[in-house]
């Protein structure tokens, strides 16, 4: 038998998957079964059987102490305050010490758009796609502060080359292209609900991005951080790709950080009403977190803090500042993996391809806000939804292309 195959059945039988090898012969070219055996021979079977372990346990909220974080109101800031945080942050960028990375490598389920998010028109006379509308804050950036801002934009194993594409035909919207660099962020294999690796339609793995908290081991392992050192940066403005209205080279976001001496900062804006869907940052025995509206009690989120507004109420708008220290920080530690239900297709033991009408497989992501934790504090700032936020989630209705354009025109026009 030749050394690869006995390889892969080895593993396969000792790890409980030796469907793949019928499928494996179901496939109809040598190329494929190849391709296939050679996945099969790159996976870490402890790290499916730890991920399906996960998957087992129903979600433990720890018990643990939450309390409200305190934050910083920009809009409330007194004028020196106000100065103060400007004049560094403002020396900082134009000392280049800023980077911004964007993560643009989720799959957008719920917007529906068929290529990467980024390439969404938003529906604007102009037919800005938001990659475009992004690349406007830096070269607003770059000329008000005189220096090229490098940025990085993580996508996925999918949309990488769909991505690249699109900046390379629109001549990089006029940024300067060798201050653009793009990393592909970690997949991890998705399970089905007995714990088989699954094979997608063309006979390779079935794979998924590993969730936007899985960039501090890309920015490692792409050797990233090793890029912004040799460039001298000192801080990553990390943003999700999908704000309109992001405001990533932000001075008074790094001069509140140095200021106040911390490794990482994020922007929170007021939960619309105690019971939106969203994350809000809090303390978690005694360390920087996020709770997520799945674990907050009816009470905790009605509550109110002595001016009448709610105590837990700084919702998460994934726009975070990290010092390339916290980021190295991160980068070494193991973030914990949360499951989602997905529907995925693939192919059976017959060599058939199932296309599922309801989630069948498992799906493993990190979550960025879980960094927050192993930073002993951070710097919260509180700004205001109708200047720095406006998402583009779902097709329709709340955060839509038609909420997001809306909250950009008005901004812009104004
Ligand atoms: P979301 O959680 O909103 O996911 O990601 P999404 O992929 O954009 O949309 P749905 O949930 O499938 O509809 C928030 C940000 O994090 C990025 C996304 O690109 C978005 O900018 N992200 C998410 C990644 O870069 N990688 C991931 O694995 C997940």
């Amino acid at each position: 038998m030749e050394e690869k195959l006995k390889q892969v059945k080895e593993a396969t039988e000792k790890n409980g998957q030796e469907h793949l090898l019928n499928i494996y012969n179901k496939l109809p070219d040598e190329e494929k079964r190849q391709e296939l055996l050679d996945d099969i021979l790159t996976v870490d079977f402890k790290q499916v059987n730890k991920l399906y372990d996960i998957s087992k346990q129903p979600p433990a909220f720890k018990n643990s102490v939450i309390e409200p974080i305190s934050y910083v109101d920009k809009s409330k800031l007194s004028k020196t305050e106000y100065e103060d945080y400007e004049n560094i942050g403002i020396k900082e960028i134009k000392d280049g010490k800023l980077a911004v990375v964007t993560m643009a490598g989720g799959q957008g389920t719920r917007l529906g758009h068929s290529g990467p998010k980024g390439t969404f028109d938003l529906g604007l006379d102009t037919h800005k796609s938001i990659f475009e509308i992004l690349t406007d804050t830096l070269i607003e950036a770059r000329k008000e502060y005189g220096v090229d801002i490098p940025w990085y934009i993580m996508t996925s194993e999918e949309n990488n080359d769909e991505t690249q594409k699109f900046f390379k035909d629109h001549n990089f919207f006029g940024y300067p292209k060798d201050c653009i660099t793009f990393f592909k962020q970690g997949k991890l294999p998705m399970l089905s609900t007995d714990g088989k690796l699954l094979v997608n339609e063309d006979g390779r793995l079935k794979e998924a991005a590993d969730g936007h908290g899985g960039i501090f081991k890309s920015l490692l392992n792409d050797g990233m951080i090793y890029d912004m050192k040799a460039r001298n940066i000192e801080w990553a403005f990390i943003g999700g790709v999908d704000n309109v209205l992001v405001k990533p080279v932000d001075p008074i976001l790094l001069g509140l950080s140095i200021k106040k001496n911390v490794l990482a900062a994020v922007k929170s804006i007021v939960k619309a009403h105690p019971h939106e869907k969203v994350g809000v940052f809090c303390k978690r025995d005694g360390k920087p977190s996020v709770i997520e509206y799945s674990e907050i009690s009816k009470d905790m989120a009605e509550e109110l803090d002595e001016n009448g507004e709610l105590k837990y109420g700084e919702s998460n708008t994934l726009c975070n500042l990290f010092s390339l220290k916290a980021i190295e920080k991160v980068s070494e530690v193991n973030l914990p993996y949360h499951i989602a239900f997905k529907k995925a297709s693939y192919i059976d033991k017959n060599g058939e391809i199932v296309k599922p009408s309801e989630p069948n497989a498992y799906k493993f992501e990190a979550f960025l806000f879980d960094a927050f934790e192993i930073l002993d504090d951070i710097a919260v700032l509180r700004v205001k939804r109708e200047e720095e936020f406006a998402p583009v989630k779902n097709a329709e209705g709340a955060d839509s292309p038609e909420t997001a354009r809306k909250l950009y025109l008005d901004f812009h026009n104004s």
